[in-house]
């Protein structure tokens, strides 16, 4: 049995309208980037690969798939207590996660427009996508009497600066873990029915090849620039994006273990599964991948996961003996604990990775 984070009632910031979660390392971001240089990338080697990216975006094959059909219309009361909490927040990051791609998206398409036409054309239809996801999955936070406000996420949270380069290489991770993410719930849901708690989980195999279609597309960006695949700081800089989205992919499922095992899924047969699948199919775009058979890799991640739930239990228990804690014998509490999360990823960091160039060809 796997010890999740304890879930509390959602802060509202006015009736009906949540409080967006507290912005940690976890949270989903908000990122912004150097247009200039994104509009100067040159994207010539790869244009025939773009363009047919391009032609399948404006194709929107799920133009008429975002339909919030009768099955929608009924009530949800009976989606009750610990599972109603950590349905809430299931949708509200996926909605906020969604919406953040939205916005870097529809942000490059704009600044772009004129500079760039293929890469403004594609940002602008995966804008379109992404902007569905988020309003599809905050109607189903309607549906619990919750939405979020998009507009004050828009305005007040906090966005990361991340060069191009950055960008290309988590977003296509992002693209693809999400990809794997909606795929095994889908896959889930049709073998166990029962499970289905809730229709949004009908809309996920169609909804998933969208995220595919949008990796397939930072992949064919990725390649086009060969400084980000073809020498050794590239390999070391492949190796962090690798780890650090598994590493948080890792702690957010084991925070949320509860959801999972609502719906019936062990959550860490399905943070293995999409690991793996992420990473094999990582191996398409990046010169490696990590080696998530070593025997120490899911052990060093799990373990991670172990000592951030420590951190958590720390972070919300304010009162020891009948006294508050201060925050500096917080800190000193954590402090031995972060170091061991630090020390662990070192040592996954380390593990020798999979040469993916030589693979390339036999991988599908
Ligand atoms: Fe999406
Ligand atoms: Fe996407």
């Amino acid at each position: 049995m796997v010890k999740s984070l304890e879930t509390s009632q959602p802060e509202l910031l006015k009736p009906g309208v949540k409080a967006p979660v507290q912005e940690t390392l976890l949270t989903p971001r908000f990122y912004t980037t150097d247009f200039e240089a994104a509009a100067q990338l040159d994207i010539s080697s790869q244009e025939a690969e773009l363009l047919a990216i391009v032609e399948e975006l404006r194709a929107d094959y799920n133009r008429h798939h975002f339909v919030r059909d009768e099955e929608f219309q009924q009530c949800w009361d009976h989606i009750d207590g610990e599972t109603r909490v950590a349905f809430i927040d299931f949708l509200e990051r996926s909605c906020t996660s969604e919406f953040s791609g939205f916005l870097l998206f529809k942000e490059l398409s704009r600044r772009l427009k004129n500079r760039n036409p293929i890469l403004a054309d594609a940002f602008n239809f995966m804008a379109r996508d992404e902007a569905r996801h988020a309003g599809f999955l905050n109607k189903s936070m309607a549906d619990f009497n919750l939405s979020l406000d998009l507009s004050y996420l828009t305005k007040n949270r906090t966005y990361t600066f991340f060069p191009p380069e950055w960008i290309i290489y988590t977003v296509y991770l992002s693209e693809k873990i999400g990809y794997w993410r909606y795929i095994l719930v889908y896959r889930h849901m049709e073998k166990h029915p029962e499970h289905q708690i809730y229709p949004l989980f009908r809309k996920f195999e169609s909804w998933c090849q969208d995220e595919n279609r949008h990796g397939d597309f930072f992949k064919a960006l990725l390649r086009s620039q060969p400084q980000l695949w073809n020498n050794w700081r590239a390999r070391l800089w492949v190796r962090f994006f690798l780890l650090s989205v598994f590493a948080t992919h890792t702690l957010t499922v084991f925070e949320r273990a509860t959801f999972y095992q609502s719906i019936g899924i062990d959550p860490r047969e399905y943070n293995t599964r999409v690991i793996q699948e992420t990473n094999n199919t990582a191996a398409r775009a990046f010169p490696l991948i990590l080696n998530t058979n070593h025997p120490e890799f899911f052990r060093r991640l799990e373990k991670c996961s172990d000592l951030n739930l420590k951190l958590a239990e720390i972070n919300n228990s304010d009162a020891y003996g009948g006294k508050l804690r201060s925050p500096i014998f917080k800190f000193c509490q954590k402090l031995p604990l972060i170091a061991s999360i630090v020390g662990h990823l070192l040592q996954t960091y380390l593990i020798k990775p999979v040469d993916a160039e030589s693979l390339r060809g036999t991988v599908h």
